[in-house]
């Protein structure tokens, strides 16, 4: 299998003559056929079932020493009910399973297919190994470059689909290369994220993102201070005057190799904030280093963009990133400072802190510039975002109710979810001012993720169809799903927003 990955992951390869130590039978919750298939198997297995220990429930799973074949250890684990199965569910329990190999200090390990198609048609079975495998591997991420012990800790050294079969080998290398394609994008977007802002800088990403395009196939332009400036996006340079780092603007483009009847061109935005310390309006220190996730929204779209390249989208994209560094200092914008975007409209700018919108603002008018038939972008916009929802879904904007289908339908295939909240141009009212065509804050609290939404939306021209999300509230310490970490980057909304771009 020809597959180029960015990261080392474990190979996950087809076999038929699997050698490792580790083999994992996956079992539906109380199906019947599975209890048929109970009895007939190990002594092991029927006194787990027989005792109600282990039912098949999703996220639980056994490890019975020696139980596969001889020295081959079995581990049993569940994937909920097949009536209500959802990938999903197959993901944690990988993940739940990545956790029993971590303990056992297993070296290499499988999954029995053959067994699985005993139970389920090959279409559920490749939802099954694709969530399993995805919760498996995204569970073994970890971001320890800075430590001592920098690649020391555990690793598979190979992972197998088991099949008798020779003809199901090609569709399993399928599965196998999809899933490590997508794992290997969420982990670009988990290191991008994670790395400290006095690496992680805004000429680090483009750098580093302009060899990742030039690997995958796509065309990347890097705009510096002085060419942001000949675009007239002074909005954007009025948030990078405090910083003594050059803010970058990355521009890649990717164009489908076969150019498909209809195919969509797709414009795709991300704040790319290196570090917001607000600025002269400076956040409280408590919890202030975790503003070097500021730029997932950057993270999550360079992360979506080579995952819809990699698995070769029919759709055009344009993707464009703006890094920058929000830093208080004598030459910072103040409160108070008028300035003008590059659509031409002006903004006061209240609070140095509500600098996402300004940056996304002049990014957005840009994209326009590419004649796309739709913008989508994210970022982490507001704090408030996790008051609205809290942490299990951030908050999706559209102008156009088609787009918010499209994207809701992404989100439910990926389960990663998403909530909708207006955009009605009432909450306009908040961000009016006498000094210029609007203010990028109110003086009070209320509807604080809404607000930004509508801010940016002044920003997109008339009959443009436009999406936005906030993540603040999923960017990092999501680690009550099984396959996040507990602290940091969760790379949440990758595969939705690829799957946008493919399916659009
Ligand atoms: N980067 C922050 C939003 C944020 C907060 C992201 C917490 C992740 C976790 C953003 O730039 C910001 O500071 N927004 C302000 C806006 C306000 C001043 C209108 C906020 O949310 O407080
Ligand atoms: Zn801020
Ligand atoms: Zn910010």
């Amino acid at each position: 299998m020809k597959i180029d990955l960015i990261h080392s992951l474990t190979p996950l390869h087809t076999t038929q003559d699997f050698k490792g130590d580790t083999v994992a039978h996956l079992y539906f919750q109380n199906d019947k056929k599975e209890a048929a298939l109970h009895a007939q198997s190990l002594t092991e297995i029927q006194d787990l079932a027989k005792s109600g220990t282990f039912n098949g429930a999703p996220k639980s799973s056994f490890f019975i020493r020696g139980s596969y074949i001889e020295k081959v250890n079995l581990i049993v684990a569940g994937l909920g009910n097949k009536k209500t199965f959802s990938a999903e569910k197959a993901r944690q329990t990988g993940a739940m399973v990545y956790r029993k190999l971590e303990a056992e200090k297993a070296k290499s390990f499988g999954v029995d297919v053959d067994a699985l198609l005993k139970v389920a048609t090959k279409a559920q079975v490749t939802d099954i190994l694709k969530g399993f495998f995805e919760g498996l591997y995204l569970a073994s991420y970890t971001f320890d470059k800075y430590k001592a012990t920098a690649g020391k800790g555990f690793k598979l050294e190979s992972t197998s689909l088991i099949s008798e079969d020779k003809k199901n080998h090609a569709w399993l290398n399928q599965i196998a290369e999809e899933t490590l394609i997508t794992v290997d994008c969420v982990f670009t977007t988990r290191d991008y994220s994670n790395e400290p802002s006095n690496f992680g800088t805004p000429e680090y990403y483009a750098n580093d993102i302009s060899k990742l395009a030039k690997r995958f196939g796509m065309k990347c332009k890097v705009l510096g201070e002085a060419e942001a400036k000949k675009e007239k996006m002074d909005l954007y340079l009025s948030v990078s005057k405090g910083s003594d780092r050059e803010a970058k603007v990355v521009i890649l483009e990717y164009t489908p190799k076969k150019a498909a009847k209809g195919a969509k061109n797709v414009a795709i935005v991300g704040k790319g904030v290196t570090f917001d310390s607000g600025g002269i309006s400076i956040k409280p220190s408590s919890g202030m280093e975790n503003m070097k996730h500021d730029m997932t929204g950057a993270a999550t779209m360079i992360g979506a963009t080579l995952l819809a390249a990699r698995l070769h989208s029919k759709n055009k994209m344009v993707t464009i990133l703006v890094f920058t560094e929000n830093m208080p200092s004598g030459s910072s914008t103040q409160p108070g400072n008028v300035i003008k975007s590059r659509s031409g409209k002006t903004v006061e700018v209240i609070n140095t802190d509500a600098e996402g919108r300004l940056v996304l603002a002049d990014a957005l008018d840009l994209a326009h510039d590419y004649n796309p038939d739709v913008i989508i972008d994210s970022a982490t916009l507001t704090g408030a975002c996790s008051i609205a929802l809290g942490r299990l879904a951030s908050a999706l904007f559209s102008n156009d109710k088609k787009l918010t289908q499209a994207m809701f339908k992404s989100s439910e295939a990926t389960e990663e979810a998403l909530w909708e909240l207006p955009l009605w141009d009432e909450y306009f009212d908040d961000l009016k001012t006498p000094y210029a065509d609007m203010r990028n804050s109110a003086n009070d609290s209320y509807g604080g993720t809404i607000r930004g939404a509508v801010f940016m939306k002044q920003f997109i021209k008339p009959g443009m169809k436009w999406a936005h999300v906030d993540l603040a509230n999923r960017a990092y310490d999501q680690g009550y799903l099984p396959y996040n970490p507990g602290k940091g980057s969760s790379g949440v909304y990758v595969r939705t927003f690829a799957h946008f771009v493919m399916n659009y």
